[in-house]
């Protein structure tokens, strides 16, 4: 971060002598202006809920041009990312700030792999779960229980504590998503198979059962694999704040990933796929794409309380990149599995391309977002619905723990604590219970 040339003069109506704030440019994108000295000069707060217009830290990682509809992992293109590279690539990449060679990425990968098993314990943890669970209710407990395991790594000061937590998480999280599901079924737990891709392995989770050989349909797994790449990172979203928010207190990173889970949960944000296919089915029951004129009428009701799910983003205010590249990776799995005529796909497109010549949708620049194609893709390759958004957790944990240790290593950093505009009752005093 560069101090600019010019500063930000705050001025008072009533008299308040003004305050010059200091300016600072990043690499690209909007300037901010530094208030951290604003309440000692000032004895003001700033209101900003929601953070519309607040930078909460500095980050190397991700940027977005939300008008342009892009998407930089370390300066890298979303769209050379998903064509060139496969997650583990991108996984390094997060980490560490470099796309590795080759023998760099055997090497990654082959540590990756070692951790692939969870203890035997967490299976009995499972078992406490009703078996209709929903696998986010499952996943935030187990991520949050895996600091009752690695209690050699839980000092987030402790660079090869957070080194091998980062590992531990991005090895585990695929075991454990299939646990989740593979309990909701009342199937056997599969072991990982490390001779397998990261994402080959997570089918074979999924879908292999002892009974039979499992092989791997490569442009399924390649679809996966462009799924946790397009979902790794994306700045200071709800979840990613959420995890440096809670990590800022110095919890183990298991406890702030699990929180990033939480948060993640909701549907106005990783929620959103499984709502979005939801909502796809809904449609398609009450009469398909007949329907459409009369839902979008819904949506377009401020009364109705019902969004068109999968459309409109805070950043892009434009295509999201990922949902082009997922809509293509939606057709290829559709053909391969010879479902091009699938009517949900249909059914999306036909939403798509009504709400893009909408005047509701152009004024306010709603287009569609990562999660309008994603639900489709993963209900192809066989995913139940409400498994979605434990994918989206699996493929966002490297994200998570990039930015949470580049939190760590900001000589800034500070412990998160927002502060509030009171509204409350001022000070009164405590009656005695006969007299209130
Ligand atoms: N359907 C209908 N109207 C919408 C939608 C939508 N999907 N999204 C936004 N709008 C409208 C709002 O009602 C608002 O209208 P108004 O100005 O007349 O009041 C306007 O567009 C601006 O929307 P906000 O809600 O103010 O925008 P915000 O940045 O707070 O919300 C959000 C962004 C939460 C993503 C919102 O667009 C939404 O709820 N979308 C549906 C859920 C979804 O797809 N979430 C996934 C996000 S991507 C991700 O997490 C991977």
């Amino acid at each position: 971060m560069k101090l600019a040339d010019n500063k930000a003069t705050l001025s008072f109506s009533n008299g308040t002598p003004s305050v010059d704030l200091p300016v600072y440019h990043g690499n690209v994108g909007p300037d901010v202006v530094d208030i951290r000295k604003l309440y000692a000069q000032t004895g003001m707060f700033t209101y900003d809920p929601g953070f519309l217009s607040t930078a909460s830290c500095q980050s190397a990682i991700t940027y977005i041009d939300g008008d342009k509809g892009e998407l930089l992992y370390r300066g890298y293109p979303i769209e050379q990312l998903a064509t060139n590279c496969d997650f583990m690539e991108t996984c390094h990449l997060l980490l560490y700030g470099n796309l590795p060679d080759a023998a760099g990425k055997a090497n990654f990968t082959q540590r990756v792999s070692n951790h692939t098993m969870v203890n035997e314990q967490m299976q009995f943890f499972l078992r406490g779960f009703r078996r209709d669970a929903h696998p986010m209710a499952i996943m935030t407990g187990l991520v949050g229980a895996l600091s009752a395991f690695y209690h050699d790594s839980t000092d987030i000061n402790n660079p090869e504590h957070r080194e091998i937590s980062a590992i531990r998480l991005i090895a585990k999280m695929p075991t454990l998503v299939a646990m989740a599901y593979k309990y909701s079924a009342g199937q056997p737990y599969m072991y990982p198979k490390n001779n397998l891709s990261y994402a080959g392995n997570f089918m074979h989770m999924m879908f292999a059962t002892p009974c039979e050989e499992y092989v791997v349909n490569p442009v399924i797994e390649r679809a996966l694999d462009r799924i946790f790449v397009l979902h790794a990172d994306h700045e200071q979203n709800a979840s990613t704040s959420t995890v440096r928010l809670c990590g800022s207190s110095g919890t183990n990173p298991f406890a702030a990933i699990a929180a990033g889970v939480a948060c993640l949960w909701g549907p106005a944000h990783g929620g959103a796929n499984e709502a979005c296919l939801n909502m796809l089915e809904d449609i398609q029951k009450m009469g398909g794409i007949s329907k459409v004129g009369q839902f979008m009428e819904q949506v377009k009701d401020k009364n109705s309380g019902v969004k068109l799910m999968g459309f409109g983003h805070r950043v892009y205010k434009n295509y999201d990149p990922r949902a082009k590249l997922m809509q293509e990776t939606c057709k290829e799995v559709l053909t391969a599995l010879g479902l091009e005529n699938d009517p949900l796909f249909k059914l999306a497109m036909a939403l798509e391309k009504i709400a893009l010549e909408d005047d509701y949708f152009v004024q306010r620049k709603l287009y569609p977002n990562v999660d309008f194609y994603s639900g489709i893709v993963q209900r192809a390759i066989g995913i139940p619905v409400s498994l979605f958004t434990a994918i989206f957790a699996l493929a966002r944990t490297v994200g998570w723990i990039a930015q949470l240790n580049e939190m760590i290593g900001d000589p800034e950093y500070k412990i998160g604590r927002p502060r509030q505009l009171f509204t409350g009752s001022v000070k009164r005093d405590v009656m005695p219970i006969a007299q209130r």
